[in-house]
């Protein structure tokens, strides 16, 4: 059969909190060419913990790959063309293993995990004036569970293997991008430990100003910092591919997967943003090259460094932990519902939460409340109440908080937002796209091509030094379009629900006090 002749093709790993994906654009048009997907399993050992297994997560890199291949292969597209690969990822979950053996030493903690709960409210008060943002002015983070840095102390802390590892010489940390990096260029035997900025400044061990790991934050945390991956820019070369059918291939790109999205949407301007429904939800802000510090609760992160020779771009982050997570939580937990589909159908039969409101703050709540004590409450009950209004009140609950973070974001930079752009799984809820737009009473845009995080960790690849098959230059990809959704319900209205929400947000914080 004859192969079709087609220019470079740039790939992208986009290992999430619930799946891994591989998938392969054509360099040119950024059109999506094919991919695949593998679910995630993850483990809840007791309340509030959250692992994942490390091999598995690895396996199912390799089992996208394989496929995706496969699947070219049988569209008679030569496999031959993809001249880089980007990879991005789930952030701040964090990850030990023994350089000499290979293995890892536990299981991931996945950023969810709230088993530092008591450490972090420890560390909070001896803090002077108990207070959770003490490292904010290095990090841009508040003391949090949400954070690499507690999850790696309490690994050493916990787990003898570790704790022998590090004292022998012998572990190193990482989070899933680094993880995957080091095994995929060959691990054991020659594998490249490093990490990029924007990874790296989800760790509390960060100093975003300096760009390198800080010793005083190291020596806060009593980590070592010979178990720290080194630090590289989101868009260079950083080893090959070492066995499988890409073998050779440089691996070129590498970003958290929200920093990934901010570039696939192409918020390369300072004011542009974007809000991305995963497990958890995620509205990045650029601000530029400078890092500004917010007064509402948001996070200062690195956006991105497309280059070892390009500036730091910076960012500020509402976070919101629970967004896709409750349509799992209704399925698996509850029973309720059997799929995203039956969730979106229950909602859009009743068209109201008929005054039900549901805080999902399973993991606490972050951003912009940062109360690891919050727990999830269902309000507003009646004899009325039946499992569709809940499934409303559910995917409610995700647009209310965005809707707190995009308020945030507006009184922190003084310049409100007049449309908000969107991507991730549950972005094809067109019910929750609708109602996004009716509660921030500002228009909801989202690309057609729904696979943002993966094309902007692919535009990192494609165009680091030494590859260069692809121009970041949004004229140039003229092939995205997109939807948009217009607030239709009157801004009264709106705000009369958002305030029941705030009532509501208000009885699930401090629970156990
Ligand atoms: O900070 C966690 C975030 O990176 C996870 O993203 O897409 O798995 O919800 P996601």
């Amino acid at each position: 059969s004859h192969r079709i002749t087609m220019g470079p093709l740039v790939a992208a790993i986009d290992q999430g909190t619930s799946s891994t994906r591989f998938l392969v654009f054509n360099a040119k048009t950024a059109e999506l060419l094919s991919h695949h997907l593998v679910e995630i399993k993850q483990s809840f050992p007791k309340e509030g913990w959250v692992e994942e297994d490390p091999k598995e997560i690895l396996q199912s890199v390799y089992e996208c790959m394989e496929r995706t291949c496969e699947k070219l292969t049988q569209l008679n597209i030569d496999i031959s063309n993809i001249k880089a690969i980007g990879v991005t990822n789930q952030r701040e979950t964090t990850l030990v293993w023994d350089k000499e053996t290979g293995e890892p030493l536990y299981n991931a903690i996945v950023w969810l995990d709230l088993r530092t709960q008591s450490t972090v409210e420890r560390l909070i008060n001896k803090t002077p004036g108990r207070n959770k943002n003490h490292l904010k002015h290095k990090t841009g983070l508040p003391i949090s569970t949400y954070f690499s840095a507690v999850k790696l102390r309490w690994l050493m802390d916990n787990v003898d293997e570790v704790h022998d590892a590090v004292v022998s010489h012998r572990a190193m940390f990482g989070t899933v991008d680094s993880w995957l990096i080091w095994c995929l260029t060959g691990g054991k035997s020659g594998g490249v430990h490093c990490t990029d900025v924007t990874n790296a400044s989800r760790t509390m061990l960060f100093n975003i100003h300096t760009l390198d790991w800080d010793p005083e934050l190291c020596t806060y945390f009593g980590i070592p910092m010979e178990i720290l991956p080194k630090v590289r820019s989101s868009s260079e070369i950083y080893g090959l591919m070492k066995s499988g059918a890409l073998s050779g291939i440089p691996i070129s790109g590498c970003l958290g997967d929200q920093s990934a999205a901010l570039v696939g949407q192409m918020c390369f301007q300072d004011g542009q943003a974007k809000n991305t429904y995963g497990t958890g939800c995620f509205l990045l802000r650029n601000t530029g090259d400078k890092p500004v510090m917010s007064e509402h609760g948001l996070l200062t992160t690195v956006a991105y460094k497309l280059g070892r020779d390009q500036p730091a771009c910076y960012a500020l982050e509402g976070s919101v932990a629970i967004a896709g997570a409750v349509v799992r939580w209704l399925q698996d937990n509850l029973g309720i519902i059997k799929s995203s589909e039956e969730l979106e159908q229950f909602a859009a039969s009743v068209g109201t939460s008929y005054g039900c409101y549901f805080v999902p703050a399973f993991s606490g709540l972050y951003a912009p409340y940062w109360e690891p004590s919050a727990r999830g409450i269902i309000c507003g009950l009646t004899q009325f109440t039946n499992k569709y209004h809940v499934a409303f009140a559910a995917l409610e609950a995700v647009c209310f908080q965005t809707r707190e973070i995009l308020d945030a974001m507006n009184q922190d930079s003084g310049i409100p937002l007049t449309q908000l752009q969107v991507d991730g799984g549950m972005t094809s809820n067109k019910l929750l796209m609708q109602l996004q737009a009716d509660i921030l009473c500002i228009p909801v845009v989202k690309p057609s091509m729904p696979e943002t995080t993966a094309l902007g960790a692919a535009m990192a690849a494609g165009s680091a030094e030494g590859v260069r098959v692809w121009s970041l230059k949004p004229e140039d990809l003229s092939e995205v379009t997109s939807e948009k959704f217009e607030p239709q319900i009157n801004p009264e209205e709106s705000e009369f629900r958002y305030a029941r929400w705030k009532k509501a947000v208000q009885k699930s914080m401090n629970w156990e006090t």
